[in-house]
């Protein structure tokens, strides 16, 4: 939530720092703001997009070799231009942008009204601000990194900054304690941003921050110290994306981009992953703690919003294919609820971005309880990365649309042949039937592309669909929780109101809601609970409901039943859920484009959320 850049160097940074933000945007996009220092530090900032900002600042003076920008999704504060970041201090000595929030914050706004200070907004990072400046006013001879340093030593909470100071306009301070940030070093140049994307291609290698790190750049140097002054070690590595992954191409959004890049990325998976004659798989990420997973009494997985929902998937898998008992929790909860850990449990937590908050207190509980902590996460060096004892990496590049689709097939992918590897490690599936579900496996790239072949008979199915109030979405085993993120999917980006339910409990209520108006999604393919599932069909059309099946190619049976299909390809129960969310993916996005939504970036969401 919030993305930050920075730019000190030999060009002009306020098209660097516009650039970089238009591609932090996906962070958080209710205001943005840049400063610019050239003999003095001028200020932009405005509610709205980057665009917006262009506007506001456009006839006025950009010039300046050094600069911060910031891109907001707003928790202390309405989204309006005196909240937009950056904030200076009352006397104009610093100039800040925070991403995160200050738990603190009203405790020593307290102390800093009692001292004289007056505040303009309503944020938690003003709060920061005049802090800094209090300290270097304090001594004579504070020098303004010292203050910057005393004055995020006395917050609690999570932060990363960017500081510019009056007196020392070539200098740029940056400092993080759990929200990442980066920085790049070109051959003339330095960069600070929230993540990779802005900078990768314009620099030769980059530094991840450490926890508590604070690095004093100027145009020709970098320092890193630790908050209390001493050096701290860093580790300089080359970045591990491609700037080709960061081009929209011929797409509309981001969102339809990843829908498309799915074939490939599962396929790069399965490449990596399952041994060259084909009889094995290999998770070499979780080499150094694999002994304990065939043995472990209990998995526990734990994740928020889609990545949850890969989750219910392995506990699915897991259970049926290695009969390991699982138990899936939202983070959330799992950190607030006392849970009983003990040390022969596994941990692992799902996560796109790495830095979700909750997943990352969670997590950090197991560890405290001695439980092996594990991950799967799709951005390298994040904090989830960090914290777990071993992994997994999705590879599928980064995720710019904020309704995650790309990520969460990577997450299931990796997911099945965790549960089919434990399945023959534990002897519980023999080699014929491995091999015969690898197989399955491996058709699963072409099946999705004859799925996404038909993207233009789901649009107009989307488009008849697009003034519901309402929607349900209603699937059985592995396809309740793809149920769930088909519902997710659609209210995320068409903001209609969309439920997921599990089949068999629709008539214990959701059925209420049955009436000619609402579509009803059921996943209906020709697996073991096919039976069931028609069962539920013909429940809703006795009751005029208006049905969307997401059925078996060529069932004839149900197609002829119902108002309208999507189609996937015959396969194993293994990976249905890795096809039966394509359709509901492009129907969302179908939808929301129907009605003009702001796919890539709904209201009021940010693509990770590092807050509570
Ligand atoms: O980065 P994470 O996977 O930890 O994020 C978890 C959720 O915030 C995320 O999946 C969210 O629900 C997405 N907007 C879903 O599209």
């Amino acid at each position: 939530m919030c993305g930050i850049i920075g730019y000190i160097g030999n060009n002009n940074a306020y098209s660097i720092l516009i650039q970089g933000l238009k591609k932090l945007e996906y962070r958080g996009y209710d205001s943005a703001g840049i400063a610019l220092s050239n003999g003095n530090i001028k200020v932009f900032k405005c509610q709205g997009k980057v665009a917006d900002l262009e506007v506001y600042s456009s006839n006025q003076d950009i010039s300046g070799k050094a600069g911060i920008g910031h891109t907001r999704w707003a928790t202390h504060g309405e989204p309006d231009d005196k909240n937009a970041h950056p904030h200076s201090s009352m006397e104009g000595d610093f100039i800040l942008v925070h991403n995160g929030i200050i738990e603190n914050f009203a405790e020593l706004k307290a102390d800093l009204l009692k001292n004289g200070f007056l505040f303009k907004s309503d944020t938690d990072s003003e709060v920061i601000v005049n802090l800094m400046e209090y300290y270097y006013r304090q001594g004579k001879s504070t020098s303004s990194e010292t203050a910057v340093r005393l004055a995020l030593s006395k917050t609690k909470g999570n932060f990363a900054v960017a500081v510019m100071c009056k007196n020392d306009k070539d200098q740029i301070i940056a400092a993080r304690r759990g929200s990442p940030l980066v920085i790049g070093i070109a051959s003339d140049a330095y960069f600070i941003s929230s993540d990779v994307s802005p900078v990768v291609n314009q620099i030769n290698s980059l530094i991840y921050l450490n926890e508590n790190d604070v690095a004093i750049i100027t145009k020709g140097s970098l320092t890193i110290k630790t908050l209390e002054n001493a050096p701290a070690p860093f580790k300089i590595s080359q970045s591990e994306i491609t700037g080709l992954e960061l081009e929209k191409g011929n797409f509309e959004h981001w969102m339809l981009k990843e829908i498309f890049e799915q074939p490939k990325i599962i396929s790069d998976i399965l490449h990596d992953r399952i041994v060259h004659d084909q009889t094995g798989i290999r998770l070499d990420g979780l080499n150094s703690v694999y002994s304990k997973l065939p043995e472990a009494s209990r998995i526990i997985i734990i994740g928020c919003g889609t990545s949850w929902h890969a989750a219910l998937i392995g506990e699915y898998l897991i259970e049926e294919y290695a009969r390991i008992p699982v138990e899936v929790e939202y983070a959330s909860e799992f950190r607030y609820r006392n849970p009983i850990l003990k040390p022969t449990d596994i941990v692992l937590a799902i996560s796109q971005s790495g830095e979700t908050a909750d997943t990352i207190a969670a997590l950090q509980m197991a560890k405290n309880s001695g439980a092996t902590i594990l991950g799967i996460c799709n951005v390298f060096a994040s904090s989830i990365v960090r914290l777990t004892d071993a992994g997994l990496f999705t590879h599928a590049g980064i995720e710019i649309g904020v309704a995650s689709t790309k990520a969460f097939t990577a997450q299931v992918t990796l997911l099945t042949l965790l549960a089919i590897k434990l399945g023959m490690d534990r002897g519980i599936l023999s080699a014929e039937v491995s091999q015969k579900l690898i197989q399955e496996l491996i058709q699963v790239p072409a099946k999705i592309n004859s799925i996404l072949d038909n993207h233009l008979d789901i649009r107009i199915i989307a488009e008849k669909y697009k003034s519901s109030v309402n929607a349900l979405f209603l699937g059985r085993g592995t396809l309740f929780p793809v149920a769930l993120e088909g519902a997710l999917k659609l209210k995320e980006i068409s903001y209609i109101h969309a439920e997921g339910y599990a089949a068999g409990e629709m008539k214990h209520g959701p059925i209420a809601l049955v009436d000619n108006k609402i579509p009803i999604i059921v996943i209906a393919p020709k697996d073991m609970n096919y039976l069931k599932s028609v069962n539920n069909i013909h429940e809703i059309q006795a009751r005029k409901g208006k049905i969307i099946g997401v059925i078996t190619k060529g069932d004839t049976d149900l197609s002829s039943l119902i108002t309208d299909n999507f189609e996937i390809p015959e396969a194993d129960p293994l990976v249905t859920p890795l096809l039966a969310i394509i359709p509901l993916q492009l129907f969302s996005y179908y939808v929301a484009s129907a009605l003009g939504c702001d796919i890539d970036q709904p209201r009021n969401l940010a693509k990770s959320v590092t807050v509570e």
